[in-house]
């Protein structure tokens, strides 16, 4: 299977401290990671490294055959799809649903807004229905749900057609509906034969969707383990990860987890 990443020593240093502590880790095109952890354990900073936002201190980030610091980032950037509540924040109240999705085309191509074509347009509405958005094109993004919001982010970061697909905390400040609703449709996307690499951020299990096949933990910005999911995601490694005495119980692919009595 192709490699999408390859992370070798990894360390990000900030204010005298690693908050990326030597991370050796390795995601192929047809694994769907989950990358779990505590606030502050460096999951973001991860994700942004995949991203091709950030360059390591020292060690070494292979996305998609191409070797951070040794590649031109902007072609790069384009085969990654990325959503997260920081890019969230820039786009405008008033901008339509369609222009959300339908830009993400022309940051890549760089086109401008007049002369896309209605190929982009039928893709962009093939997009929105799939994440259930359908209906909902003409509406402006400040008007939608918390978790309508998130589907059009994650439309947008698949418009594209990417390589990767990352997704910093998508469950996050969500109702029980909207992420139920939200995990459902990440699980369906998950375990489609043409859906590229995923990664995952969260800090609960409960939001790990059916379908994602590997997980990451991280502890201070140390990998505390990585692998298939059934066999690293333990009872004994989310104490590790957490610091905190926890069980960990599983039901038809779902996880939960609570501190043990
Ligand atoms: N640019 C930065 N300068 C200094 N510290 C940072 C910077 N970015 C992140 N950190 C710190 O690094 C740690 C890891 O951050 P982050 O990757 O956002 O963690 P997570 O997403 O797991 O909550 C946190 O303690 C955070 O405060
Ligand atoms: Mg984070």
């Amino acid at each position: 299977m192709p490699q999408v990443l390859e992370f070798s020593d990894v360390v990000v240093r900030r204010n005298a401290r690693n908050i990326v502590d030597r991370v050796d880790w390795s995601v192929t095109d047809d694994q769907r990671w989950v990358v779990l952890g505590p606030n502050g354990a460096g999951k973001t900073t991860v994700l942004q490294l995949a991203a091709s936002l950030l360059h390591p201190t020292s060690g070494s980030v292979g996305i998609l055959g191409e070797r951070l610091g040794r590649t031109d980032v902007f072609e790069l950037r384009p085969r990654i799809g990325f959503a997260s509540s920081a890019m969230a924040r820039r786009i405008p109240a008033e901008e339509t649903v369609l222009d959300v999705v339908l830009t993400a085309a022309y940051a890549v191509v760089g086109r401008w807004r007049e002369d896309y074509e209605d190929i982009d347009e039928r893709r962009a509405m093939r997009v929105l229905a799939e994440w259930k958005l359908e209906g909902l094109a003409e509406r402006t993004f400040g008007t939608l749900s918390d978790g309508e919001q998130k589907r059009v982010q994650i439309a947008r970061a698949v418009m594209t057609d990417p390589e990767l697909l990352l997704l910093d905390e998508p469950t996050a400040s969500l109702d029980l509906g909207a992420r139920e609703e939200l995990l459902a449709l990440l699980g369906g996307y998950a375990q489609a034969p043409t859906t590229p690499a995923m990664i995952m951020v969260t800090h609960h299990v409960e939001e790990i969707p059916v379908g994602f096949t590997h997980v990451l933990l991280l502890r201070e910005g140390r990998v505390v383990a990585a692998g298939p999911l059934a066999q690293t995601l333990t009872a004994e490694s989310l104490t590790e990860t957490f610091g905190m005495p926890i069980t960990l119980t599983e039901d038809a692919g779902r996880y939960a987890a609570r501190a043990a009595s």
